[in-house]
């Protein structure tokens, strides 16, 4: 029952505080494996069903209802099927699913097996973000102590269901966390995306149905499956999705950090209620970064709809990955875009041109602007270049560059103009450090 509207039930974050809270006696103290223990005695539609009627959407960015997603698994056909635990959060700004894997890993191993329950997967792979030393250590130490306790293995809790859990460690490729270049990476090949159609839940990892899902998606559905769908929906002010949030709010804000809120606050309540307000009073708001900095910047007058994917759609950007970067006065936003496309640049596998050399091409121009080397010619470059990446791309990597590019124009297109006329930054000159950039065509 939530006690006022920024606080919550707490569902991933309820054993932080406790100590040693990864651990397996921990987690069942609190009534961690219950839902599993349910789902097992559970027909496998009803359980795909409580998950539909929850109103759960994935919360790797896309925000796809993840029921639906468990549903298109075929339900003949002799093939095995995979789940494949998407925990390579990587995305800038992003930093929630960390604390999920470090603070309780147990709670992922269950969602984790009841997705396997429910899709008649006897294997499930966790492919874990390579830098992520602590919670790789953390995950494989349950996955030990769930083997060790009966959870998995040959006959998981007595039911008869034969289930295995593989950490894989990815080598820290932002790309890898595209649900299709994870597998290929999973598989052991270059990690680069695959066309869609076929999608994973038809055709996955090894040609084989798979289910990929966000560490915070699969987290979520233990507690769903051992308290009902009623309650989940119970949690949000949102009627499209149900449950809490985990919000990981970086930037200028006077509190930082990742908090569990009720779905559907604003992002002004997230950024003033929750996670303090601006850190300095005199350097007020200037912009918002929703959800990851793949995501269209927001303006301060923008930020009043509830914090969703639906919500956000209408201010033209995404929830994404709900951990918004707060942006104060002062800040340039053609530096900030400059190192926001840095990242994009680095980062492409460089299998399609547009992302590969566009990525590259945004970066140069906008150190020219930033430099005071830039011309208004380059201000209208940068449109055109996002126009011609957004959607001719296999994946939304390319999106993920343009649209930053383009909201960032368009909403300080001013600023922009006023390092081409001025012929410097005029927040003051602030050196990028050298980065090992591929490509070498230059604009
Ligand atoms: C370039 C790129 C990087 C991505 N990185 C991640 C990631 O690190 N973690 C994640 O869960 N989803 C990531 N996604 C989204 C996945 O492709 C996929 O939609 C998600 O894992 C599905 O899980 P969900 O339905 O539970 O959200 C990324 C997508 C793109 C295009």
């Amino acid at each position: 029952m939530n006690t006022s509207r920024f606080d919550c039930e707490k569902v991933f974050s309820r054993n932080w505080g406790r100590s040693e809270s990864w651990t397996l006696e921990t987690y069942r103290a609190t009534g961690g494996y219950e839902g599993l223990k349910k789902a097992l005695t559970m027909d496998r539609d009803a359980i795909t069903k409580e998950v539909v009627d929850a109103k759960l959407r994935g919360r790797g960015g896309a925000g796809f209802p993840t029921g639906r997603k468990w549903g298109f698994v075929p339900k003949d056909g002799d093939k095995p099927r995979y789940v494949a635990v998407n925990a390579d959060e990587s995305e800038p700004g992003t930093f929630k699913d960390r604390y999920i894997m470090e603070l309780d890993p147990h709670m992922l191993i269950e969602g984790t097996a009841i997705c396997c329950r429910a899709i008649n997967a006897n294997h499930a792979y966790i492919y874990v973000r390579g830098e992520f030393g602590l919670a790789e250590r953390r995950l494989a130490a349950a996955i030990d102590e769930a083997y060790a306790a009966g959870i998995l293995g040959p006959d998981a809790m007595g039911s008869g269901f034969a289930l295995d859990m593989i950490l894989h460690r990815g080598a820290g490729a932002y790309i890898c966390g595209e649900e299709t270049a994870l597998l290929n990476s999973l598989e052991g090949k270059k990690g680069q995306p695959r066309l869609k159609p076929p999608f994973p839940a038809v055709e996955g990892a090894w040609a084989c149905p798979t289910i990929v899902n966000n560490v915070e998606t699969l987290a979520a559905v233990g507690p769903i499956i051992q308290n009902g769908a009623e309650w989940w929906k119970s949690l949000s002010y949102t009627e499209a999705e149900g449950g809490t949030k985990l919000v990981g709010v970086s930037g200028h804000v006077l509190r930082p950090g990742v908090y569990e809120v009720p779905g559907g606050l604003t992002l002004r309540e997230i950024i003033y209620d929750v996670a303090g307000g601006m850190r300095s009073d005199d350097r007020p708001l200037k912009a918002v970064i929703p959800g990851g900095s793949s995501c269209p910047i927001l303006t301060p007058d923008e930020i009043d709809v509830p914090f969703d994917f639906d919500a956000m759609k209408t201010v033209g950007s995404l929830m994404g990955t709900g951990c918004p970067t707060v942006i104060e006065e002062g800040t340039c936003m053609v530096r900030l875009l400059q190192r926001v496309e840095r990242f994009y640049a680095h980062e492409s596998c460089g299998q399609c041109t547009p992302c590969r050399e566009g990525g590259d091409w945004l970066f140069k121009i906008l150190t020219r602007l930033e430099e005071g080397r830039g011309t208004m010619d380059d201000i209208e470059k940068i449109e055109l270049i996002a126009a011609k990446i957004e959607g001719h791309t296999i994946c939304a990597f390319g999106e993920a560059l343009a649209w930053p590019a383009r909201s960032y124009v368009r909403k300080f297109r001013d600023e922009f103009v006023a390092h081409v006329e001025g012929q410097r930054c005029p927040f003051g000159a602030m050196p990028i450090a050298p980065v090992a950039m591929s490509g070498v065509v230059t604009v």
